[in-house]
C-alpha cells in the first residue's frame, strides 16, 4: 500500500503523513528533507543553490546531515526549493524516493511530486492545501513559538515566493494529481484533517 501525499509549504501535509503512516503501521519519508540537504550542502560548499552543477555537486550529501536541526530552518526551505527546479538535482533524487515507495509492505510520502511523478501508481493520493494567508499566520505563530523574531508580512511573502517557484518550475512543479483528493485545511483544525485523511485513505484501499 503506497500513500501520496502532496502539498505546498506550511500546509500540513507532514504532519498527516507521519499521522497516516502511525495509523497504518507504515514507514514514512519526508521528501523535502532530502532537498533541504541538497540545498543546505549546497551552501556549505559555499556553491551557488541556483547553479546547477554545484546544486548537482551537493547530491551526494552525508546521510548524518539528514539529522541535523538545520535542516528545520526557514532560510533552508527557500535553498531547497531553489535547488529542486534543476532536472538534474531532481533525478539524482528519484531513485532514493522510487525504492522508498516501493519497498515490500508498502510506504508513505510526502512532498511535492509523489502522485504525479515518484508514485503514480499509489493506491491513495491526497493533495493537502490550504489559503497562502491561513498557512502564513500557522507558520508565523509556529515561528514565534520557537522565539524567531519574524513578521506575519515575511513569512506570507516566503510562501508566495515558494508557491510560485514550487509550481512554476518546468521540472515536475507541484500539482495535484487528477486522482488526488483534494483536503483543504483552511477552516478545518489539526485533528479534523487528520481523521478525514484517514477516513479517505480507509476507503481508497478498501476498494483495492
Ligand atoms: O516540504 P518542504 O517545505 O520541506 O520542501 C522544501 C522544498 O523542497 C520545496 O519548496 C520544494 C522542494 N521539494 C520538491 O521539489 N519536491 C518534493 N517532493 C519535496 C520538496
Amino acid at each position: 500500500m503506497i500513500i501520496a501525499v502532496d502539498g505546498p509549504t506550511a500546509s500540513g501535509k507532514g504532519t498527516i503523513a507521519r499521522a497516516i503512516a502511525e495509523h497504518f503501521g507504515l514507514p514514512v519519508l519526508d521528501t523535502g528533507l532530502l532537498y533541504r540537504a541538497v540545498g543546505y550542502q549546497t551552501q556549505l560548499n559555499h556553491g551557488d543553490p541556483d547553479n546547477a552543477a554545484d546544486a548537482l555537486a551537493a547530491c551526494d550529501f552525508p546521510d548524518s546531515l539528514l539529522d541535523d536541526p538545520a535542516l528545520r530552518y526557514e532560510s533552508t526551505g527557500s535553498l531547497a526549493s531553489r535547488v529542486s527546479v534543476h532536472r538534474q538535482v531532481r533525478a539524482a533524487l528519484l531513485q532514493r524516493q522510487v525504492d522508498f515507495a516501493n519497498q515490500p509492505g508498502g510506504a508513505v510520502l510526502d512532498g511535492r511530486d509523489i502522485g504525479t511523478v515518484i508514485a503514480p501508481h499509489a493506491d491513495a493520493k491526497l493533495f493537502v492545501t490550504a489559503s497562502p494567508e491561513e498557512r502564513a499566520r500557522r507558520r508565523h505563530a509556529e515561528m514565534l513559538g520557537r522565539g524567531v523574531e519574524v513578521t506575519y508580512e515575511t513569512v506570507l511573502a516566503d510562501i508566495h515566493a515558494r508557491d510560485t517557484r514550487d509550481t512554476g518550475r518546468a521540472d515536475a512543479p507541484l500539482r495535484r494529481a487528477a486522482d488526488a483528493m483534494l483536503l483543504d485545511n483552511t477552516n478545518l483544525d489539526q485533528d479534523a484533517a487528520i481523521l478525514a485523511a484517514i477516513a479517505f485513505v480507509t476507503e481508497r484501499t478498501a476498494q483495492r
